[in-house]
């Protein structure tokens, strides 16, 4: 594959009709074979992918946006990365560490404690998804704390395993006809500034009202295990909560013994600028949840914990892959990168990014807000800027329409586009996506 424009941008080339001729014969094969649970937006069928590249079975490249659902952090195929595989799979594939030690565990763990959002010392467990992150978490609570609830939030997204999905409340469709769910979990409002609860003024103060509520009414405050949250809201829209609400969910934590989860999976490892994004909030959790972004596409979960609260006895939970030796080498580079350089691009170009996009909701009268931190943006759709009514068919028409032009972005929330880009991301791309987008955004306004 050969990025054929200026060194630090990358022009898509879309050279056939899309779908092609060779991912139309997989799409077929696909559509006979392959679980129909899956959400796809487009025909994008992949064949390999480099940097802030994807190039698909028929040869056309796509300027990658969405990083396979903000997990190639490092960029596609980053040399690191693929070099740490190689030489670890050359040496051991597998031992699993519920069994058995091998280094590995523990220099990832020694990585992710230095950088933890919480005072240390702290203790890790390895999963292989953000599911599996989140399910340890809530049993972990649960053990530690001997406590039986949970509080989530609306519109959040924790995963599809029985315990996640008991939190998770982005869609009905992820939970139709699967209940009963874990019991215990109780909702509450994530503070949205741009769909203020009940036209609240005061959305941090509107929220926190509906938890006293609850801590009055069903769910006595000193039976609560753990308050989940996504510091910054992924999958409902790409939401960043007032800094002040989550402290004063902290200071609620503290006062009640109830530990903070900080779900991390879609936010963490530098997407927002920061390694982790509740330290914008300057907000120290209990248990923190990572995956996505933390192996650069291995799968790998972790939940990382004040050592005091990862009390459990032997045998309390464990999986036989969780943190693969492979995984984590790729982890302990993808730390590295992160680190070294790309927290900081991703703190540049995401800043760049945004300003960009800032005139949008102006010039564009579909776009009624641009939001986000660092390489973690979205834009609503809306078809009548007043009263910021969401318009999900025009989100969906985006969506598609940047695919034909050979920009991979996608949704989030009922009606917004999530930019979502590896962290390699340069501002010449940016400027690509951009014209993409602004071009996709003045057809569909009928502007020439
Ligand atoms: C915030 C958050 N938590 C948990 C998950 C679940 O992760 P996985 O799909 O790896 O199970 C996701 C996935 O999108 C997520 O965004």
């Amino acid at each position: 594959m050969t990025a054929t424009s200026t060194a630090n941008q990358f022009t898509p080339k879309i050279r056939t009709a899309l779908p092609g001729p060779n991912a139309r014969r997989v799409l077929a094969g696909d559509q006979a074979l392959i679980s129909p649970s899956y959400t796809r937006s487009y025909p994008l069928v992949a064949k390999r992918g480099h940097g802030m590249v994807v190039e698909d079975v028929d040869g056309n490249e796509f300027l990658d946006f969405s990083a396979g659902i903000a997990v190639c952090s490092t960029g596609h195929c980053h040399p690191d990365v693929v070099a740490a595989i190689e030489r670890q799979s050359r040496e051991l594939l597998h031992m699993s560490g519920t069994d058995f030690y091998y280094p590995q565990l523990v220099e990832v763990a020694e990585t992710l404690s230095r950088t933890a959002p919480m005072p240390g010392p702290h203790r890790v467990y390895y999963g292989n998804s953000g599911a599996e992150a989140m399910e340890a978490a809530l049993k972990l609570a649960r053990y530690h704390t001997q406590r039986q609830f949970f509080i989530a939030f609306y519109n959040c997204f924790h995963g599809r395993t029985f315990g996640a999905l008991s939190l998770t409340s982005s869609k009905t469709a992820q939970r139709e006809r699967f209940a009963p769910l874990v019991p215990g979990v109780f909702h509450i409002p994530y503070p949205d500034e741009f769909h203020p609860l009940h036209g609240a003024a005061d959305v941090t103060a509107a929220c926190l009202e509906d938890l006293d509520r609850l801590f009055h009414t069903t769910t006595p405050a000193n039976e609560v295990a753990a308050i989940v949250l996504e510091p910054v809201q992924g999958e409902g829209g790409y939401i960043v909560p007032p800094a002040e609400f989550v402290r004063e969910i902290r200071r609620i934590c503290d006062r009640h013994g109830i530990l903070l989860i900080a779900d991390e999976v879609q936010s963490g490892c530098g997407r927002t600028g920061k390694m982790w994004a509740i330290e914008h909030h300057g907000v120290a959790p209990d248990i923190l949840t990572s995956a996505k972004g933390v192996a650069s596409g291995m799968p790998l979960g972790v939940t990382l914990a004040r050592a005091g609260i990862m009390d459990w006895k032997p045998g309390a939970h464990a999986s036989t892959f969780g943190g693969n030796p492979v995984c984590l080498a790729a982890a302990q580079a993808t730390l590295q990168l992160l680190e070294s350089s790309l927290i900081r691009n991703a703190a540049e170009v995401g800043a760049y990014l945004k300003g960009k996009m800032q005139s949008w909701p102006e010039r564009f009268p579909m776009v009624g807000q641009v939001r986000g931190l660092g390489l973690m943006l979205a834009f609503e759709l809306v078809s009548d800027r007043r009263l910021r009514t969401r318009d999900a068919a025009m989100r969906d028409r985006l969506v598609q329409a940047a695919f034909e032009k050979g920009l991979l972005v996608l949704g989030c929330g009922p009606n917004s586009i999530r930019l979502m880009p590896p962290l390699v991301c340069s501002r010449g791309d940016a400027d690509v996506a951009v014209d993409i987008l602004e071009s996709c955004l003045a057809a569909a306004a009928g502007k020439p």
